[in-house]
């Protein structure tokens, strides 16, 4: 597949536009008959990194192919077209990426019909497709994150012209509903409630690679809700990057808080939400929140650093101080909320001192759970530009440092569980313990526990027993 046809190429100055109008478009997917017959007894194998907005473009990628005819494949080498969708928050997402596309060249090797795909936010960065294109000539097809709803054209251009196709549009020209999807759970689901995010702070891609900040309308939402509780979904986690700006650009009225008040009242058992951003978080969406009992007792609040210093730099747009008022009435109002956390060690210069001012941080809001990371360089944002005095063992060392004084925190939160009853949703079979099944807690603790597969996907009663830092272990409680 000598030819290459590259339709068009990201650039990142051009995706920081935020004027471009955009559309609304209810699609109708109808494959052609040419790339049916060709998907036909045909396999796919789709893997996916990144944060839950990658995880349901999959699925949304998954509905198009099967749509064709393509299956699933039960393993990556007996795919006839395999998909990596990628991620470029940090380096060390990447370099996974480039070490699985090394990887795929032996399939390629072995079946020179195997298509191979690149998606996903990595490949919004035009020096990632130039060094795809020139080292990795076995990857025919690269498209990117505003163009998945055109995906199976770009496919049927590969599999039946058999050229290269690279399409990669800088910015978003619509929001298209209606794409067909293949849900990975059929008891818990991921639905988008607005896409892109126009916070810009310094560290970060992600503006870049997912565009201006564009929110569903709550009509599309709610219908696709009402959908997955007739099917008998346990679980809808509604996803933004930023939930608490959903609406501002519909520019109607619609708020956050009324589509979760909306959501809450179509009585789906759990309603989770995610991410919010501390800066747009109103006490009305606190209100809601506290209100519905399937409203999850559980906010993931990125605070990124404990230092006003720091804080600004990274264009976060509050101080430590209001983010401890937030957390102060976010506890007041919702007696038992869980709060979590991101939290990047390491970015360019911070002191010894500012890093302390994020451990207090810590011991001040006492985290439920945490995910933590050391700053990674982002070409194109504004914090690779700043020079850094901070050698990588000093942020190896912070970084240790951080996971103890989270672990303080955590540990208690978890120990105070032993001896009570708590709802979890049965998720899996427990990786090391067949005998033992795993789910999460309302506010999302995971547990183990003696149980049956066929519980997979109920709401159980789980009396805990034994804590741990990152789980606990409990025993069913006969409800008879
Ligand atoms: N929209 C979400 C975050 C999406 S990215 C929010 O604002 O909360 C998830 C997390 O990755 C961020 O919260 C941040 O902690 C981390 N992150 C983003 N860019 C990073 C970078 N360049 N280096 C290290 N961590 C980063
Ligand atoms: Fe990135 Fe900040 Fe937007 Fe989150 S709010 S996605 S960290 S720019
Ligand atoms: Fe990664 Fe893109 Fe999500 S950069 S974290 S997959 S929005």
């Amino acid at each position: 597949m000598a030819k290459c046809d590259i339709h068009s190429l990201p650039n990142m100055e051009e995706a920081r536009n935020r004027t471009t109008k955009f559309d609304f478009e209810y699609e109708n997917v109808i494959p052609s008959d040419d790339l049916k017959k060709y998907a036909l007894g045909k396999t796919y194998f789709i893997r996916t990194y990144g944060c839950q907005a990658n995880y349901r473009d999959e699925e949304i990628i998954a509905g198009l192919l099967e749509k064709t005819g393509y299956k699933k494949a039960d393993d990556i080498s007996n795919a006839d077209f395999i998909l990596l969708n990628t991620c470029a928050v940090r380096e060390n997402a990447e370099q996974k990426v480039y070490g699985m596309i090394g990887e795929l060249k032996a399939f390629k090797t072995k079946n020179k019909n195997v298509i191979i795909g690149l998606c996903g936010c990595m490949v919004q960065q035009k020096h990632i497709i130039e060094h795809v294109l020139k080292t990795y000539r076995h990857v025919d097809l690269i498209f990117g994150t505003h163009n998945i709803h055109q995906f199976l054209n770009l496919l049927e251009e590969v599999a039946i012209k058999k050229t290269k196709v690279v399409d990669v549009k800088s910015l978003p020209d619509a929001i298209h509903e209606n794409l067909p999807s293949v849900r990975s759970s059929n008891f818990k689901a991921f639905v988008n409630i607005a896409y892109g995010c126009d916070k810009f702070c310094t560290y970060c891609i992600v503006p870049y690679t997912r565009g201006k900040e564009r929110s569903r309308k709550m009509e599309d939402i709610l219908k696709e809700v009402r959908e997955l509780k007739n099917f008998g979904y346990k679980e809808v986690t509604l996803l933004g990057e930023n939930v608490n700006s959903y609406g501002k650009d519909l520019k109607d009225g619609t708020t956050f808080a009324k589509l979760l008040d909306e959501v809450a009242k179509i009585n789906i058992p759990r309603v989770r939400f995610l991410t919010s951003h501390p800066w747009d978080f109103t006490s009305d969406i606190i209100d809601v929140i506290a209100k519905h009992d399937n409203i999850m007792k559980y906010i993931h609040l990125p605070v990124q650093s404990g230092s006003d210093e720091i804080l600004h730099l990274m264009g976060r747009r509050y101080t430590s101080k209001q983010y401890k008022e937030l957390v102060d009435l976010i506890r007041n109002k919702i007696p038992g909320v869980a709060i979590s956390t991101d939290i990047i060690v390491g970015f360019p210069n911070e002191t010894y001192e500012q890093f302390l001012d994020t451990v207090k941080m810590v011991e001040y809001v006492k985290y439920e759970s945490a995910f933590t990371f050391i700053y990674s360089p982002r070409n194109g944002t504004p914090a690779a530009k700043m020079v850094d005095n901070v050698t990588n063992k000093e942020k190896s060392q912070r970084f240790q440092e951080l996971v103890k004084a989270l672990e303080k925190t955590i540990s208690p939160s978890s120990e105070k569980m032993v001896g009570n009853v708590y709802d979890v949703l049965v998720e899996t079979v427990s990786e090391k313990d067949k005998t033992m099944m795993s789910g999460y807690t309302e506010t999302n603790k995971l547990v183990h526990f003696k149980g049956d597969p066929s519980l997979i996907g109920e709401i159980v009663k789980v009396k805990i027993n034994e804590s741990h830092t990152y789980s606990l272990i409990g025993e069913l409680v006969d409800e008879r």
